[in-house]
């Protein structure tokens, strides 16, 4: 079995820039699995499904033509980096992923990215769900203000539009929803690392975690030069 390092969380934790980076730093696969359940939501609202619509919302989820690039995705062809970064995006996203049948259609697409050298997953379940195995599973937080403010600075970033006492509000509504589904709710794996990173920055967090996957898989790590 590949080495495999999950990353859970609630949205705007920090997951997504700590996968690619611990990604980058040991050479491993990267696996945005948030950005594949925004792809279906932005795929769902185009079609105008709602979550009821199970059958249908499997047969896009099997035959979406997905391809992601060094900065950029496309979904049947078109450029929709910019389009699932949204807060609307992230919403859609969130109601497709409470379908379980939904789940189980993204599974193994999921799972066929555990490839040599190795993978870092970042999610909601991938700890507890796709990748149970992993040797290293991280679950990182951050309060519902600290999180709106970094997705703040993100979509600015980005030079797209933001309010954050809204993006508190829609944090706050996703944690809900994300937490209370049925199917794969967002929590800790039993096993899991848990880092509260409110007062962290970044290259702490980091630190942190390459510690713990140094001492896992000590093949991971480069001798110095
Ligand atoms: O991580 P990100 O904010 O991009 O994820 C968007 C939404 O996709 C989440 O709010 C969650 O509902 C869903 N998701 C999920 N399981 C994952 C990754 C994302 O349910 N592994």
């Amino acid at each position: 079995m590949v080495p495999i390092v999950t990353i859970d969380g609630p949205s705007g934790s920090g997951k997504g820039t700590i996968a690619h980076l611990l990604a980058d730093h040991f050479g491993l696969h990267c696996l945005d699995s948030g950005a594949l359940y925004r792809l279906l939501g932005l795929a769902a609202e185009r079609a105008r499904l709602t979550p009821s619509m199970v059958n249908e919302l499997v047969e896009i989820a099997s035959t979406m033509k997905v391809v992601f690039r060094p900065g950029s995705v496309l979904l049947d062809d078109e450029d929709v980096t910019l389009a699932i970064r949204t807060e609307r995006a992230g919403n859609a996203a969130s109601r497709v992923a409470a379908v379980p049948e939904v789940r189980s259609a993204l599974l193994q697409w999921q799972r066929n990215y555990a490839r040599e050298p190795g993978l870092v997953a970042d999610g909601r379940d991938m700890g507890t769900v796709v990748f149970p195995e992993a040797g290293v599973k991280i679950y990182l937080t951050a309060s519902p203000e600290e999180r709106a403010k970094r997705r703040y600075n993100q979509l600015k970033e980005k030079g797209l539009d933001a309010n954050l006492r809204d993006l508190v509000a829609e944090i706050r509504e996703r944690d809900d929803r994300d937490s209370n589904r049925s199917v794969a709710p967002l929590l800790p794996a039993p096993d899991a690392f848990v880092l509260e990173s409110t007062a962290l920055s970044i290259s702490e967090v980091l630190e942190q975690v390459i510690g713990n996957v140094s001492r896992v898989y000590p093949q991971l790590v480069k001798p110095e030069a």
